[in-house]
């Protein structure tokens, strides 16, 4: 259903790789939404990936970018900007890396070139997507911007390694940027950290089966999909939400507030029996 919630809204997609990948949801469903606007990925990801089938279905036109050259964000911004008739109302940016986790280093043995790439690839490129948006100008006032986050920027997770550090940057990002950018254009800047989700970037994460498995039995509404993360992205776009700024917001069924669930414990209970026609309750 939708809700023309992005009516005469322009905007900014980064990160839509194949139809696994969050940002391909929210490019649908901002569509859905009346919004028009550009996608932008790496050229190594545009020649792998199927984005072009996303632009011809909303519409629209794949810019490439490497988010970690401000020169190539300057390129993207601008000719957005022009190809779009007007300065941009929201730009999602989901885009995170670790050469250290794809390549099974170790966080106590972590290759320091790679883990600088991690921050480069997966924060520092939020910042300058925000400050070269704002030295062109190129966000309306009341715009919203939105970064994907995870809760291992909070809590220690196993082997999510030098991806929590980079989660824990980007979520500050947000915090510093939303101070001045809202100050300024009331330009809000928010996190929404996602549940896990099975998308190229997550089965990348060690176990990311079992956590998942993990996550659900531990959330009172169960794990967020990729679309719901979508709606929630489309509700932070629209003008329901202006007064939401400078949040890492989480959006994974409660378990960032949970401590232990009955449906967990039940796993290490081995006298537990689960009624196979009521469930696990
Ligand atoms: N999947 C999960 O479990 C999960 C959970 C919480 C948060 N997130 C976050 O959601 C975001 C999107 O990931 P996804 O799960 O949809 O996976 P995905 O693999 O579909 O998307 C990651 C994207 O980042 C892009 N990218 C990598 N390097 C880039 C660069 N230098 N410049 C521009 N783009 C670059 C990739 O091409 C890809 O499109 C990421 O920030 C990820 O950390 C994912």
């Amino acid at each position: 259903m939708s809700y023309n919630l992005l009516k005469g809204k322009r905007g900014l997609i980064f990160g839509a790789l194949n139809e696994m990948s969050i940002a391909w949801k929210v490019a649908e469903k901002a569509h859905e939404e009346g919004a028009i606007f550009t996608l932008s990925n790496t050229p190594v990801a545009m020649r792998l990936g199927e984005v072009d089938q996303l632009a011809t279905k909303c519409a629209t036109i794949v810019i490439p970018a490497d988010a970690t050259s401000v020169a190539d964000l300057e390129k993207l911004i601008s000719k957005s900007v022009e190809h779009l008739g007007g300065k941009l109302d929201f730009i999602l940016h989901s885009i995170g890396m670790s050469p250290n986790v794809r390549k099974g280093i170790p966080y106590d043995d972590i290759n320091y070139e790679n883990f600088l790439k991690t921050l480069d690839i997966s924060a520092l490129s939020f910042h300058k997507v925000l400050q070269v948006a704002r030295k062109q100008d190129a966000i309306n006032e009341w715009g919203s911007v939105v970064a994907l986050s995870y809760v291992a920027a909070q809590r220690t997770l196993d082997s999510y390694n030098d991806m929590a550090d980079a989660k824990a940057l980007l979520e500050s990002i947000a915090r510093s940027f939303g101070y001045i950018y809202g100050n300024e254009k009331n330009v809000r800047i928010n996190t929404i950290s996602q549940s896990p989700t099975i998308t190229t970037a997550g089965s990348g994460v060690k176990g990311i089966e079992t956590l998942i498995d993990f996550t659900e039995r531990m959330s009172p509404l169960g794990n967020a999909t990729a679309e719901e993360c979508a709606d929630y992205c489309i509700a932070l776009f629209s003008d329901l939400t202006r007064k939401v700024t400078m949040q890492n917001l989480f959006h994974d069924g409660g378990f960032s507030s949970m401590g232990m669930s009955k449906k967990a414990l039940n796993q290490y209970d081995k006298s537990f029996k689960p009624c196979p026609e009521k469930g696990e309750k």
